[in-house]
């Protein structure tokens, strides 16, 4: 088979972040300010399949069956600019993407998208790639999707300097985790489109809030003592130290200037009852991302009695627990 043929199918799944990814230090390069952790889900994987076109003069790409035109068709091309200026390459490619996660839920899919983007087009154009040169270039689509490349628990490596020294340095790597139970409860209160992009709200952030350096620093501390948590598999400590750094992550978007609030009323009501579940003597502890949702932590045979006390003022919910990393489909490659 001519290599201008080559097709690869890869699937991976979303993160939630326990120590929250919020700016960056490098734009162009998808550099972050800090290290960050999560856990991989094991629910709304995304399948992507690229397959090299060599007639075409423009890559076309379909998501979900419908043709992507926009700022989503311009991410995805400039994403296959970077494999295959690696690769040594020009052919245009045929992308297509299918997410699993319900349409309309309000939950993102750029992790799992750019993290099996980034391995069907490496595969298709012929490169093989470890996975820490996998996850590098996961990162410079979204830089959540450098830590859905690993399954389970990873830490993203914020690196060090600037330039090709930073792009090297920074990327996610597995967290070894002691026993540790743990599902997801996913509270969807709003499921329309976020009213600013993180990428736009980050840069925001970074630029005019007060509280974005101390934020920087105590996430710093957060992740030491997250990484004795998860070695010693204490579930409580682990969603105690997620709980305060993502209200410190949402603390330090208030406080830019203007304000970027991704709270809504809804979110609060979810927070007051996963309050009430710790009262009732159940480990309970919430995380938020670039939207109103909810996200609760828990051991797994809870899971059921936090979906009971979230449900009301929750249009949706789902139970998570630990997913896989990013991997190509048996014989996908072709
Ligand atoms: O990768 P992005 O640009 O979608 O940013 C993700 C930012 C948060 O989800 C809010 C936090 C995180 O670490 O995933």
């Amino acid at each position: 088979m001519l290599p201008e043929q080559l097709c690869a199918t890869a699937v991976a799944h979303p993160n939630i972040a326990l120590i929250k990814y919020w700016g960056k230090r490098d734009e162009q390069l998808v550099l972050p300010a800090a290290d960050s952790l999560s856990m991989t889900l094991d629910v709304f994987s995304t399948t992507t399949t690229v397959r090299l076109d060599p007639a075409a003069s423009g890559d076309h790409v379909t998501l979900n069956g419908a043709a992507a035109t926009g700022e989503p068709h311009r991410r995805v091309a400039a994403f296959l600019d970077l494999v295959r200026d690696r690769a040594g390459r020009s052919e245009a490619a045929v992308v297509d993407t299918r997410n699993t996660v319900p349409t309309g839920a309000g939950l993102a899919s750029s992790a799992s998208g750019f993290a099996a983007l980034a391995l069907a087009a490496s595969a298709a154009y012929g490169l093989t790639l470890r996975d820490t040169e996998l996850s590098r270039l996961a990162r410079r689509g979204s830089g959540s999707a450098s830590r859905s490349v690993f399954g389970g628990f990873a830490l993203w490596r914020a690196g060090e300097g600037a330039g090709a020294e930073g792009d090297m340095s920074s990327y996610a790597e597995p967290v070894p985790v002691g026993n540790l139970d743990v599902s997801l409860v996913i509270a969807v209160v709003d499921a329309g489109p976020k009213a600013i992009s993180s990428r736009a709200a980050m840069r925001r952030t970074v630029d005019t809030s007060p509280l974005y350096r101390p934020w920087v620093e105590s996430s710093r501390a957060d992740l030491d003592d997250m990484r004795g948590a998860l070695e010693r598999g204490d579930l409580e400590a682990v969603g105690e130290i997620a709980e305060r750094n993502a209200l410190g992550m949402h603390a330090t978007m208030l406080a830019a200037r203007p304000a970027v609030r991704y709270l809504s009323p809804a979110t609060l009501t979810v927070l007051d009852s996963v309050s009430q579940l710790r009262r009732d003597g159940i480990a309970a502890y919430a995380t938020m991302d670039a939207g109103p949702n909810v996200k609760v932590l828990c051991r797994s045979s809870d899971a059921e009695r936090v979906v009971r006390a979230v449900r009301s003022g929750t249009s949706q919910t789902f139970v998570a627990r630990l997913g896989p990393g990013a991997s190509l489909r048996p014989g996908a490659v072709g």
